[in-house]
């Protein structure tokens, strides 16, 4: 069986809108720059995204999560840096006005849009923060900011969370929300978008055992997206050089993910230190502190941040879980066909089975909604998909990463049975409708 991996971003683009994962924002407006809308499928995957990286986080005693605003008291982005130094070098070009990242230029003297040279302006520092106004007086004493990064939130509220739920340090709050960034190169279909969500968790640990705590989440992190099937060789540890640190991080390292674009930043984790806890005492004035019962010691706590893109991963898992095959066709006789699989792990995939009645006579009908039904109580994401051969119901299924089929046919009526295909293997079984929704769920939990 020959099989290939995905050759180009666009493929998948294509295969987004074809199914109904992820449409450009606005579309029947022409569209707006680097905004997506996740459709039903789309939707479906970024919950399980979410739903996996919080149980990862939150199922373990030490987190607790959050959800904070995203529209924060204007000074909190004072303390944290953003207003003064969370910017990007911004050139335009003289003759065809195209603007690009200074640092992301090969020839700085050379417009790469138009090739021509000498026309570029000086590098002029861009702000990437998104400002709005509160209230009616659209004036300065009103302007706030739409949070680039969800972190801040956490870092406000360490007191509130740590008093009320009783952590003692080593202890993390997780968070999922959105950010925004007005980015100036926006590229690559949702790898870089200026509205995005983040998936990030704060480890509040005591100083002098940091590093210790990072080496430790650097291992979890890369562990995480082995067990949900990632494959190793497209990931690798980048670590930020002097020149690459943020301003905040003491220490950091990126998990990065060999994108069809190239490797790639998918998720960072970073030493802040006592950066923000400092910067945010100083800055609204309140003790920040914690208080070591046991040692009888006070300190600002040092925070080792993981800190993913939603949508970037979401991006990551379908690269990742992209493949073409050729296989003989399941329609019976002997053509090869080519198949696109997106071959997910089941705590991804948007649709854990799909159930098919062979044909559209309305007693096989019954017997499929009466299967979904079943399902639907016990949780589990079934589809419905009566049109078209059996095959060509395989393979679009195949397409969306639906790890079952279920097939019922006319002996179903008389047996009480069903026919199971497996999405990878494309072998089939024979299984009970009593046992369906068991069996099921057995097979996703032990992929
Ligand atoms: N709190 C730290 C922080 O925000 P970051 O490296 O700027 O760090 C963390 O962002 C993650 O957020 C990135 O690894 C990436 O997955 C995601 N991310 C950042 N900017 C993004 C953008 N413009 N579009 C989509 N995802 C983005």
């Amino acid at each position: 069986m020959k099989l290939k991996g995905l050759k180009d971003l666009q493929t998948l683009v294509s295969l987004c809108k074809r199914r109904g994962f992820i449409f450009q924002s606005s579309e029947i407006y022409g569209g707006i720059n680097a905004c997506y809308d996740y459709g039903p499928l789309g939707t479906e995957l970024k919950l399980n995204v979410k739903k996996i990286w919080w149980d990862a986080m939150t199922l373990r005693p030490d987190i607790v999560g959050l959800d904070a605003a995203i529209l924060m008291a204007p000074l909190v982005w004072k303390a944290s840096g953003h207003i003064d130094g969370f910017t990007d070098p911004l050139v335009d070009c003289g003759n065809c006005r195209s603007r690009f990242r200074a640092d992301q230029l090969k020839d700085p003297s050379k417009c790469p849009t138009c090739g021509v040279s000498g026309k570029m302006s000086e590098p002029r520092l861009f702000n990437l923060m998104f400002k709005t106004f509160m209230g009616a007086a659209e004036d300065t004493a009103s302007v706030v900011y739409l949070r680039p990064e969800t972190a801040q939130g956490i870092y406000v509220n360490f007191p509130n969370v740590q008093t009320t739920s009783r952590k003692k340090v080593p202890f993390g709050i997780a968070q999922i929300g959105k950010a925004f960034r007005n980015e100036i190169t926006p590229a690559n279909f949702t790898f870089r978008t200026r509205e995005f969500e983040q998936m990030e968790m704060q480890f509040f640990v005591k100083p002098g055992t940091d590093m210790d705590w990072f080496e430790y989440w650097k291992k979890e992190r890369i562990d995480f997206y082995a067990q949900y099937g990632f494959n190793k060789e497209n990931l690798r540890f980048h670590q930020h050089k002097d020149g690459e640190l943020a301003h905040y991080a003491k220490a950091a390292f990126d998990i990065q993910y060999n994108f069809p674009i190239g490797w790639q930043e998918l998720e960072g984790i970073h030493n802040r230190s006592d950066f923000d806890l400092t910067q945010h005492q100083k800055f609204s004035g309140k003790n920040l502190e914690y208080f070591d019962e046991a040692a009888k010691e006070k300190y600002v706590p040092y925070v080792i941040e993981t800190s993913s893109g939603c949508d970037r991963m979401l991006l990551a898992a379908m690269c990742d879980s992209y493949r073409e095959e050729e296989v003989r066709s399941e329609d019976g006789g002997d053509k090869i066909e080519t198949r696109v699989v997106l071959g997910f792990h089941p705590a991804l995939a948007p649709v854990k089975a799909a159930v098919m009645p062979l044909s559209k006579k309305p007693e096989l009908q019954e017997v499929c909604h009466q299967i979904l039904k079943t399902a639907a109580a016990k949780k589990i994401k079934m589809d419905y998909d009566e049109s078209g051969s059996i095959g060509k119901r395989y393979r679009r299924q195949d397409e969306i990463g639906t790890p079952l089929c279920v097939t019922v046919d006319f002996d179903s009526l008389t047996d009480q049975k069903v026919t199971v295909r497996h999405r990878d293997t494309m072998k089939q079984d024979r299984i009970g409708i009593d046992h369906l929704t068991k069996y099921t769920q057995d097979k996703l939990d032990n992929f």
